[in-house]
């Protein structure tokens, strides 16, 4: 059970936080979400899970789930929630321009946010639940995903103090499904019905929700 008492009695501090990190062939910084992201972050969330023009991508909703996964006003509800209760940490593409030959006296480039992270209190369980996982289509396959989720992991045992982690997955997304197994959950065997307002079931059968857990 974590209270809000046992959350602001920890360390405050997320240790992979605005620092640079090594994906496969690119480099990236976490921070947590800041207003100004949300114009940008909104497209990548919903090109993630809905699709992005001319890309393929090996895990999205984009044939299974019609309408919007973000809006403007969901992501304001996020960040004006209690720190101890919601976070969103935004992972942007930083190219360090002395590596890059451009010397030392350019400023280090950070471009928009490329991938998002929520973490949030689950109403169910009162275990914090991993969601919104979201890599921009063109930015896929190059560890942002695998990043993201260490990202979230860390900010639930160091900064949250709980030593859990529970994720809600579509019983459909076999393949989905697999690389969260890989990276290390497990289902408990519970599920409900996939019923979120404002969007629309594109195949011919009732989705769950299906629960995976991961001991940190
Ligand atoms: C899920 C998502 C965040 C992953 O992002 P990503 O940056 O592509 O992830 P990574 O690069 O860290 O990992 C992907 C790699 O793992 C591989 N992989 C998948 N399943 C695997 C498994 N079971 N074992 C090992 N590797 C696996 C993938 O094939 C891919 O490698 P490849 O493209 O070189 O073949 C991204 O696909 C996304 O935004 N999807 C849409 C939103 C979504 O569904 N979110 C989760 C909702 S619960």
């Amino acid at each position: 059970m974590i209270s809000t008492d046992s959350c602001i009695a920890t360390t405050q501090h997320n240790s992979l936080l605005n620092t640079k990190i090594i994906g496969k062939k690119i480099t990236c910084k976490a921070r947590l979400l800041d207003k100004r992201d949300f114009q940008h972050l909104i497209k990548v969330v919903n090109w993630a899970y809905r699709g992005k023009e001319g890309h393929e991508q090996w895990a999205s909703e984009e044939n299974l789930i019609f309408g919007d996964r973000v809006t403007y006003d969901m992501l304001l509800k996020d960040i004006e929630k209690d720190k101890n209760l919601c976070t969103v940490i935004v992972v942007e593409e930083y190219i360090d321009q002395e590596e890059n030959g451009e010397g030392c006296d350019q400023q280090d480039k950070i471009l928009q946010p490329i991938g998002c992270v929520k973490i949030e209190r689950d109403t169910i369980h009162d275990k914090p639940i991993i969601g919104m996982l979201s890599v921009d289509p063109s930015y896929q396959s190059k560890g942002i995903g695998a990043i993201l989720m260490t990202l979230a992991e860390k900010e639930i045992k160091q900064v949250w103090n709980v030593d859990e982690a529970h994720l809600h997955v579509v019983n459909v997304r076999d393949g989905l499904l697999g690389w969260y197994r890989y990276l290390g959950y497990v289902e408990n065997g519970e599920r409900y019905p996939f019923n979120i307002p404002g969007t629309k079931i594109l195949v011919d059968e009732e989705l769950e929700f299906l629960i995976l857990i991961k001991k940190l």
